[in-house]
Formats: C-alpha cells, structure tokens, sequence
C-alpha cells in the first residue's frame, strides 16, 4: 500500500482538513514571527501547511513540530511569493519581460529557487500569468504585458527554473501558477473587480499561459479572486474541475488565493462558511490559504450532507503527493540552510546586474543624447527616486532587504567617479503621494542650471505598483510634474529615468526630455544597470512587452484587437478612434531603441503544411547598420486572412534576437506554426507576415512559398 494511501486509511477528519489548510505564519520580511499559536495548531494537526515563513531557523523549527510533534508526521508545505527573485532581487516581471529571453528568465528563477530552498521555502506562488492589458491595474507589474504568447514563453521558463533538476531535488521549489484566470481584464482596472470577457478571448488570450504552464510541469494552480462573468474563479467548477483538470488532465493541486473561500459568502453566491467550504472543494480547490473556511465548514458540509468524504480524500491526496513529489517525507527539512542567510554573492549580483540592464527600455533619444560621454563632468540628478533603494525593490520583492539595493545616485557615482555629481530630491513622495515644501524644489533647481546634463528621476513608489494598487490616472503621482516642469523650463539637457510599475501616460515629459529610459522597478542591481545603460557600457536593448499609452483615456490599448467594420482612420469620420486624441499609443509594443539602428532584408519564408496546421520558417537578414554594437529583437506577427470570426490584425508568433557589431550582417531563423484559424478558408494562403522591431515600423513582406 502506498504511503498516501495508508495515511488516508488512518487520518482522522481534523488532520485531513488540516492538510487542506494554510495558515499565515506571520513572518515579516525582516524576521519571522512563528508565535504561540501557530505552533499550537501544528502541533494539533489542524494546519498542514504554511505561508509567509521564511528563515532556516524559523522554519526548521516549525518543520520539526509537523514531523516530531504530530501524531502521523507530516510535513509542512511553506509557501512564499518569490515572485521576482528572493534575496537578489530582480527587476519587477514586466521588466524582466522586456528582454524578451526565455533563457535569463530560467536563470533568474533558478537561482531564486536556490536562495529560497535555502530559506526553507518547498512552494511558490509564481510564475504570476495574468495577460495584463489595462495600466490602471497595479498587478500589471507582475506579469509579462499584454501578450498570451510571451506569457506563454515565460511561463515554461519560469516552471523549468524554479523546479530545476526535478521537484525532488533539494534546491527545487514547486510552482503555482496563477491567478487563474484572466484577472488582468477587471472592470475599469480596478483590482478585485469583476471580469466579463467572450468564451473567444478567454480560449485564445487568458487560458493559454495556464495551459502552457500545467503542460511543462507546474505543481499547483490559484484561482484568481475575481468572478468571471459572476462565476468566482474560486469556486469555478468548469474551468477548474472542467478545463484544467479534466481537460488538461491536471492532477496537481489548486490552491484558493489569501481568504478567497471564505469570500465567496462577498460575492453572494455562498450563505455561510459551509456554503463557501462546499463550493469550493466541489469545484476542485484542495487548499484553503489563510481563511479556515475548510476548517470551520468542511464538518458541517459532510454532516450535512452537502460534500462526501470522497471530495476530502481527492484532495488530501494531491497535498500528500505534493509533499511526496517534494521529497518532504524523507528530507523535511531539504535543503534549509542550518545557519542564517548568506550575504548576496557575486555571481548573483552579476546576474541582477545582467537582467536588470536587459529590462531598460531607451523610449526616445534626441540625437545623441545618450550616451553620456565619459567626459561628462557635471550631472545633477534630481527626483523622488533618485536615491531611493526600498522602491527600487518594487511591489513585492519577498525577502528582498533595500539595504541591498543600489540606487540610481549610487550607480551614477561608481561609474562615474571624476564627475561632478549632485543630488537633490525636489520633491519627496510621502504617504505614496510627491508632496513637499515648495522650498525643496529650489534648490533641486538651482543644481539642475549649472549642470551639463540632469538626470530627472521620477515615476511611481512602489506602494502604487502591485496587488490594491489601481490608479485612475498615468501620469505621475503628487507634484512631480510641476517639478519636472520647472526642470525642463531650465532648458538643460534632460534625461527622464521613469520607475514605475507600469506604462506612465507622460507625453508632456518624453516630448521635451531630450532622452527617456522606461526603468520598471530594476531590483538590487538599479543603479548599476542604469549607469551602464546611460554610459553604453551596454546598449540598450529591452523592447516594451506592453503598448505605452498616451493618455489613460486610450486603456485598454493593445496590438492585438480586430479591426472592426470602420477602423481607427485619421482621414474618415465614420471610423474608429477619438475626435479629441490619437487612437495609436506613444510607443507600441515591442518598442525600444538602442545606440544603434538596424536593417532587414530577404525576408524568406519556407512553409511545410501539416495537417492542422502550417509551420513556418522565416529567415530574413539583419545589419547593423550604425556605429556601435547593438542586439536586434526581431518580431514575428502574422496577419489574418479571411476567417469565418473577425480576427486581432496582428498576432505575435515569433520572436529572435540578434547582437551584431558595427557593419556586421547576421541571419536570424524563426519559427512559427500557422493554425486553421490563422489560414484564409478559400485558396489556403498564407497571410502576410510582419517582420521588424515593432507592429507599427515593421516592413510587410510578402511570404514566398518555399
Ligand atoms: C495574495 C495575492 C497572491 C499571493 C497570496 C499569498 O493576496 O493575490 O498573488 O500569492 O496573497 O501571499
């Protein structure tokens, strides 16, 4: 008899509702507080799991309750959000989506999984896979941007990286992938809100990361807390039991986001706690995280009737094989560290420093404002975020410690160590919000005339980025314009450097500063990164995973919509798009300059038709056509053709990269597979393919059959 199975065969109810349960450890990021009763309800057997521990100490010593102390011994699941690494922090994941490279993101997750084993973490609640379309949601800051397939991409390198060599070996943490799904599509940007979306665009932009994820592996699931179309994601048996489980036959385990059962009684489709535990066990949730709704109204259900002790054993048996995959029977306390945490290495450091740079995206460029000379000899760098190091670690950056960070002032002051290099904030953001004395911004100012270049740091802090962070504007909080204002009214050389957790509508500000680096949130490595970038030690080469609008008023704004009957037309009344404004982005996705620029040329594609479907091989050239080493990321959309449902005018269907030196010609080879859907239904020819840096500068090239 199996393990799992002879457990079952003796649990008693309390330890098997105690499975399906995660309590909130209460650990800080500074220090773990595991206090009496915690301890107390392991030891009782009424929590089996927990999140938000984090420490070798802490968490052996909580382990070793569930193993010693407990009547059966079983390991505890510690679960923690490492969402974009975990002492070395990365940039923010829409960041580390703007290096469009698979391979960096399976590094960085594998060596986060290395430092948060080490920690005593066996679960995370990452990759995060919400396709995010709307800039007015703070959780766009989590996930890769607007589009499925990159979500798609990220999600395999994310489960590939965290598990590493296999669930079982000690420096693996298991995967949730989440917040199943389509979170990102709230009403009005507003987190938490509801979610209406057509069975259309839920198959082909919301599922489709989540299916990417449960095919390489991941361990577990979290529903969102959202309804869609009034079914809560919590307690969504179609999509839960329906598609992911019996469809993509999932057999791992769905795990309810922090008090999402119990909140199904918010959403009014349970009367109590026994209503919401029964709606959600039925509809294949196993773990309650944080609500004891399972504890409080799992007895009554079966009790009365409402779930069989069949549903409880279903799932006690996923957490149990779970723990048996993770290797915490026989090593519960895997590969904690038995002392405290090590200081962040070199090659992690190097490695921050590497992606964090990947992320920066150069938006605009007056001639050669950038790069800086090296002669430069007098900078004034200015803004709330010059000098800020807990920002810098963005919205939820787990055991990340801004202590570690490098500022923007700091990294300029390394690299640049004969400059001249002074700082004043001008304003400050207090209580989330840039108010200051006007008498602070006088003396930003005076800095700023006697310098030959400013450095005007500004955006978002990291408290208006992530999970209850919507904003009903883009522009940037407090008193920051009149600020940057007043420094552009100086009429000295500026470079805007923008934190932020998302697209900030600025047109006022990239219009007139003479160069704009989109910088997200750039974790340890911030300042680093940004001095490399602004020297070109590096060139810039990140590309916008998500369409930069000019104004709030354009969301939801993305390249992937259908054309509609009258589309956006500057010349024709009757169309699509706003009397008052532009009805295209300021910068498309995919957008990104570097010091260089490019050309392409014999475009040729070689289709093998299949049965379903086409694939495609694209091979085109690409020079460098300008002064200094750049890397090239070539977009691959396909365009539709005739198609019984109006299609989106583009889809991505390939991306490559390619680093080249001055006057240097290389090939770049992508491939694609063309679906039904994609093909015109009469003659079965291809649709035309765009190829280029971006939808809107990408040359049309005729497909020649090959
Ligand atoms: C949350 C978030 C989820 C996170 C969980 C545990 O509120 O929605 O993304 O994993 O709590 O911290």
């Amino acid at each position: 008899m199996s393990r799992v199975d002879h457990l079952l065969g003796v649990m008693t109810l309390t330890e098997k509702i105690g499975q399906l349960t995660m309590a909130a450890a209460g650990s800080a990021v500074t220090g773990p507080i595991t206090g009496g009763n915690i301890l107390a309800l392991i030891r009782s057997g009424t929590v089996g799991n927990l999140l938000n521990l984090v420490g070798p100490a802490e968490t052996r010593r909580a382990q070793r309750v569930a193993v010693e102390e407990t009547r059966l011994g079983i390991p505890l699941l510690l679960g923690f959000d490492v969402i974009h690494g975990h002492r070395t922090i990365f940039p923010i994941p829409l960041g580390e989506a703007a290096s469009f490279d698979p391979g960096r993101w399976e590094q960085t997750a594998r060596l986060a999984a290395i430092e948060a084993a080490a920690d005593g973490v066996s679960l995370t609640f990452a990759p995060m896979l919400d396709v995010a379309r709307d800039p007015r949601w703070g959780r766009i800051a989590e996930g890769t941007g607007e589009d499925p397939g990159v979500a798609s991409r990220y999600a395999v390198a994310k489960v590939r990286g965290f598990h590493g060599a296999g669930l079982d070996s000690a420096t693996a943490i298991a995967t949730t992938a989440k917040h199943f799904c389509a979170y990102g599509a709230v009403t009005a940007g507003r987190d938490y809100a509801p979610v209406d979306l057509s069975d259309r665009t839920l198959a082909e932009v919301y599922l489709p990361p989540f299916e990417a994820a449960v095919r390489a592996g991941v361990a577990a699931v979290m529903p969102a807390f959202t309804d869609l179309a009034g079914v809560p994601m919590t307690s969504h048996s179609s999509l839960l039991n329906g598609w992911l489980r019996t469809g993509l036959r999932f057999d791992g385990v769905i795990i309810s986001d922090y008090n999402a059962i119990a909140e199904l009684v918010m959403h009014g489709v349970a009367a109590d706690i026994v209503e919401a535990a029964t709606l959600a066990l039925k509809a294949g949730v196993d773990i309650d995280m944080m609500g004891d709704a399972f504890g409080r109204g799992l007895p009554a259900a079966l009790e009365r009737g409402l779930v069989s002790m069949e549903h409880v054993d279903a799932s006690v048996r996923r957490v149990l094989r779970l723990k048996e995959r993770l290797g915490l029977f026989d090593r519960p306390y895997r590969d904690a560290a038995t002392t405290t945490r090590a200081a962040i290495g070199e090659d992690a450091r190097a490695l921050a420093r590497d992606v964090a740079r990947r992320a920066i995206v150069l938006l605009a460029n007056e001639g050669t404002t950038l790069p800086l000379p090296a002669t430069t000899a007098r900078i004034a760098v200015v803004g709330p975020l010059a000098d800020a190091r807990a920002d810098m670690l963005g919205p939820w950056s787990g055991a990340g410690r801004a202590a570690d960070v490098v500022t923007i002032l700091d990294g300029l002051r390394a690299a640049l160590p004969k400059a001249r290099i002074d700082h004043e904030p001008g304003v400050a953001f207090d209580d989330a919000f840039a108010r200051s004395a006007p008498d602070q911004m006088a003396a930003a100012l005076d800095l700023c005339r006697s310098a030959d270049v400013v450095l005007l740091c500004v955006g978002e802090p990291a408290a208006m980025s992530g999970e209850a962070a919507s904003r009903s504007s883009l522009d940037l909080p407090g008193r920051q314009r009149a600020f940057a204002e007043a420094v552009l009214d100086l009429g000295r050389p500026v470079v805007a450097i923008l934190s932020s957790g998302r697209p900030l509508a600025v047109p006022w500000l990239t219009d007139r500063a003479a160069a704009t680096l989109a910088t997200w949130f750039l974790g340890i490595e911030a300042g680093h990164a940004i001095a490399d970038v602004l020297l070109g030690h590096h060139a810039p080469t990140g590309r916008l995973p998500v369409s930069w609008p000019r104004s709030v008023g354009q969301v939801p704004i993305f390249f992937g919509q259908r054309p509609g009957g009258r589309p956006v037309s500057r010349d024709k009344r009757s169309s699509s798009g706003y009397r008052d404004f532009a009805s295209t982005p300021q910068f498309p996705f995919g957008h990104g300059l570097s010091y260089t620029h490019f050309t392409l040329s014999n475009a040729v594609a070689t289709v093998s038709s299949g049965t379903m479907a086409e694939a495609v091989d694209i091979r085109v050239d690409v020079a460098n056509a300008g002064p200094r080493f750049g890397e090239e990321t070539v977009f691959l959309f396909a365009a539709p053709g005739p198609s019984p449902v109006s299609r989106p005018v583009l889809s991505l269907k390939g991306i490559g990269k390619i680093a080249l030196e001055p006057g240097e010609t290389g090939t770049l080879r992508i491939s694609m597979t063309v679906g039904p859907s994609e093909r015109p239904l009469r003659n079965g020819v291809l649709p035309a393919l765009f190829v280029g840096q971006s939808a809107d500068t990408a040359a049309l090239l005729d497909v020649v059959r090959g």
